[in-house]
């Protein structure tokens, strides 16, 4: 019987999985779909915030931030206001910025230096955008649940991020 309702559980696990992988396959085409005939980085930054946060469930924030002199600037984004400017290493998305890696990070009040733009955030990612392999941008995401995003959102966001890179014209800016 345990064995049973175990079985049946791991069954469910890997319908969500698939479920969630197709969810996403679909949403990167939108995104391809959105990005492909455009190559200003404002606007392209404002269709993908509103793609994701509509298309994506349980986020109460989702946006940009662009490198301007060794800071990071508010960009276009949808949810609450937000911090307008974070010094680079501050923060989750400074850190993803100072480090070029992604920050998945499963419970912001655990990390040292978060910063609280809107208090109902208890995780996030940030992927750091990258051009010519210096980062200029991140893209930010934030969820009212702890432990929101796992490895499959990590690596169809970065799928996403990618297209923004390939589609925008991102000469403009000097990277970190
Ligand atoms: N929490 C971020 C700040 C940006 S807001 O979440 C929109 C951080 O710690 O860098």
């Amino acid at each position: 019987m345990l064995l049973a309702t175990t079985f049946r559980e791991l069954t469910q696990v890997c319908t969500d999985i698939q479920t969630k992988q197709q969810d996403y396959q679909l949403l990167v085409k939108q995104a391809e779909a959105l990005l492909s005939g455009e190559s200003d980085h404002i606007a392209n930054a404002a269709n993908l915030s509103a793609l994701i946060f509509n298309n994506l469930p349980d986020l109460n924030w989702a946006g940009f931030y662009f490198l301007r002199e060794q800071q990071l600037v508010l960009g276009p984004f949808q949810g609450q206001v937000a911090c307008v400017r974070i010094p680079l290493g501050r923060g989750v998305c400074g850190t993803a910025a100072a480090t070029g890696e992604v920050q998945r990070i499963a419970d912001v009040h655990q990390f040292e230096g978060h910063i609280a733009c809107d208090a109902a955030s208890n995780s996030e990612i940030v992927l750091p955008i990258k051009h010519l392999g210096k980062v200029i941008a991140v893209f930010d995401i934030d969820s009212p649940e702890l432990q929101r995003f796992d490895l499959i959102d990590q690596q169809y966001l970065s799928q996403i991020v990618d297209l923004f890179v390939q589609y925008s014209e991102l000469g403009s800016f000097d990277g970190v």
